[in-house]
């Protein structure tokens, strides 16, 4: 991926300073939200909002945000978008391009964002996939740097499943210098290659941690997720078995430091990964991420689309087929 990107589809190769800029667009737009002064760079735009998979926060921030930017969005779902639906991946991308201006996609499979961020000509967004969720760490590092938090100098701690929301920690952890330790119980290890790339880019910066205790101990920064993610359900009841001793409650927290923060993407499954005294307690940004999740994806909106050259329709000059207008149909058109 190029630094200056005109989708987002992973964190990899993302410069640090875009991001740092992204997070204070994301202030100024907070800051104008609601009053007279709140800009509307998207009028006249729409976003194609593609979920596969359930979603609240995401859905919807996507949603509210188009609108709050002068926007609109036109939902659409694996019946119209898939990769072995009614049309090529290629052909939807084309089709969606010339008609819209942003292509946000929650699927199972990851190649479908990756293909349609390929073949498009507008933005796409990768809203979560089965292997990663980058607008959701963006968010939570945007929460981290509104704390004051150091992003080069911080530890982040990761207690539970290796998936999807962990293997955007571990791109996130390439572009800024924060420490991220990985405790994860034995076959639920993520991505061995992105982890051993991630581990090579920060010398050593991510490591894994086989004891929660341990690796919880002094940390900045404690994050769980789901066990069972959108997909698995057919898993639950075994991994919960699996992950006993993973859970982050309040005995758990106290080994970090006091004011360490406690983080969740969110949907939470407590009494699983977290009790409601942690998730409910001091300590928990949960309901900060959430919101932050509108405020940083309308600045990255509003980025992509200022990256993207205005789109042209026309049909490559090769193929264009000089049409002779009568009189009648120039009257139509004029
Ligand atoms: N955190 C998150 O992406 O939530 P949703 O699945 O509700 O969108
Ligand atoms: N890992 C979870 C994240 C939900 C936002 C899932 O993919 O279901």
């Amino acid at each position: 991926m190029d630094t200056n990107p005109r989708s987002l589809v992973g964190l990899l190769g993302l410069e640090k300073e875009w991001v740092l800029e992204l997070f204070a667009q994301a202030d100024r737009l907070r800051a104008a939200r609601g009053t007279p002064k709140a800009p509307k760079p998207l009028a006249g735009k729409t976003a194609a909002l593609v979920f596969h998979k359930p979603s609240l926060r995401t859905r919807v921030s996507f949603t509210v945000g188009m609108h709050e930017l002068g926007g609109d969005a036109v939902d659409l779902t694996a019946v119209e978008v898939s990769e072995h639906g009614r049309e090529s991946v290629p052909d939807v991308a084309h089709v969606l391009s010339g008609m819209c201006d942003l292509i946000v996609a929650r699927t199972f499979s990851h190649t479908l964002v990756q293909g349609l961020a390929k073949h498009a000509s507008i933005p796409v967004v990768n809203a979560l996939t089965d292997h990663s969720h980058p607008c959701q760490i963006l968010a939570d590092l945007y929460t981290l740097w509104r704390q004051g938090r150091d992003l080069d100098d911080m530890t982040v701690t990761w207690v539970g499943d290796g998936n999807n929301v962990l293997h955007s920690w571990l791109e996130a952890a390439t572009i800024f210098g924060f420490a991220l330790r990985v405790a994860v119980p034995d076959g639920f290890e993520p991505d061995a290659g992105l982890f051993l790339e991630a581990e090579r880019r920060t010398e050593g910066r991510v490591r894994r941690v086989r004891d929660p205790q341990e690796a919880v101990r002094d940390t900045d920064v404690v994050y769980t997720d789901t066990w069972t993610s959108m997909g698995q359900e057919a898993e639950a009841q075994w991994r919960r078995i699996a992950f006993a001793g993973f859970t982050v409650d309040e005995r758990l927290m106290s080994l970090a430091k006091s004011d360490a923060s406690f983080m969740h993407c969110l949907p939470a499954h407590r009494g699983e990964e977290v009790t409601d005294e942690v998730i409910d307690g001091p300590q928990s940004v949960v309901l900060e991420e959430a919101e932050n999740r509108l405020h940083l994806q309308k600045s990255l909106m509003v980025t992509l689309s200022a990256a993207t050259p205005p789109r042209v329709n026309e049909p490559p000059a090769a193929k264009r087929r000089r049409m002779k207008v009568s009189p009648q149909m120039a009257g139509v058109t004029a």
